[in-house]
């Protein structure tokens, strides 16, 4: 385990946990905390096998957002100080957003501002029914901004992202599910049980398949139908070079002596990690 001053980084066979703590401040992010997440990002970067991030909050918060004294209200009248908290925030962001491992965010607690952005940035959210949503920005006179407004208009509907980015009110995590913002919601003393079950079965994935699985989605979201299929025909032979075609030579091998059911189990990789 690295421990960075509020970040604590695990990094387990494969699978890192970036773990938010600062609990006495609701795991606001302050400026140091920006550049711990940099760090523990660059980390997991150094080690190729890892295919599953998970990030959650110590205590009972997520991620109470933007720290508001530290990165706001203090530096403001030192423009480039102020810049730079910015600045550093919006960058991992956008590292995250683009990480090729699979991201998962385990929401225990309060989720506001920059840790809504955080949850909603990642591939896969599982939640507390508990845990307490919101875009709060309303709230201190602004909007949600440095990419947290993105994060709502491409995980909820219009009628929904809207209302609740006016309004500053929030939604517990169970509501999260209907309105997009989560994959599921479970009660909160069996939220590590099931994030541990989606990370083994993401653990037990080709590493290629998952990252290149990111790729063609993210492509298609941007991509009408005809490129989109350009990139996946393309991604489907740079995948299969780059497992020495396992889907063929592994995995439907494995179908053909009907070792397993597709639709509902993987094949079986024997990695050695
Ligand atoms: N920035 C700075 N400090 C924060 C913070 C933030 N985003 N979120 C929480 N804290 C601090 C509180 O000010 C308090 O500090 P103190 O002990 O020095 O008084 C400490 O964390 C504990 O929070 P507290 O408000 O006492 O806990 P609570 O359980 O009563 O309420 C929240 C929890 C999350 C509802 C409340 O802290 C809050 O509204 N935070 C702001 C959330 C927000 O709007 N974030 C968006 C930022 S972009």
């Amino acid at each position: 385990m690295t421990s960075f001053t509020h970040v604590e980084l695990t990094i387990k066979d494969a699978v890192a946990t970036i773990q938010l703590n600062r609990p006495e401040k609701k795991n606001a992010l302050n400026p140091e905390m920006h550049q711990n997440i940099h760090d523990a990002l660059t980390e997991i970067e150094h080690d190729r096998g890892v295919k599953v991030i998970v990030v959650t909050g110590t205590g009972d918060a997520f991620c109470g957002g933007m720290d508001l004294e530290k990165c706001f209200l203090e530096p403001f009248d030192e423009p480039e100080a102020f810049d730079a908290s910015n600045q550093l925030a919006v960058s991992w962001s956008r590292r995250l957003k683009k990480f090729p491992a699979a991201t998962v965010a385990k929401v225990n607690g309060w989720c506001f501002g920059h840790g809504f952005q955080l949850a909603g940035l990642c591939d896969i959210v599982v939640t507390a029914e508990e845990a307490v949503f919101g875009m709060s920005e309303i709230n201190f006179g602004i909007f949600p901004g440095g990419g947290t407004m993105w994060v709502a208009a491409h995980n909820m509907g219009r009628k929904q992202a809207l209302y609740y980015a006016l309004t500053g009110e929030s939604f517990t995590g169970l509501q999260a599910v209907s309105l997009g913002m989560a994959t599921r919601a479970v009660p909160k003393a069996e939220l590590d049980a099931e994030v541990d079950a989606i990370v083994a079965s993401l653990a037990g994935k080709n590493v290629h398949a998952l990252r290149t699985t990111k790729h063609v989605y993210e492509s298609a979201v941007e991509l009408d139908f005809p490129k989109s299929i350009d990139v996946e025909l393309a991604k489907l032979y740079e995948l299969s070079y780059l497992t020495e075609n396992e889907w063929i030579r592994k995995a439907l091998e494995q179908f053909k002596r009907r070792a397993y059911r597709p639709g509902l189990q993987s094949y079986t990789i024997d990695e050695e990690r």
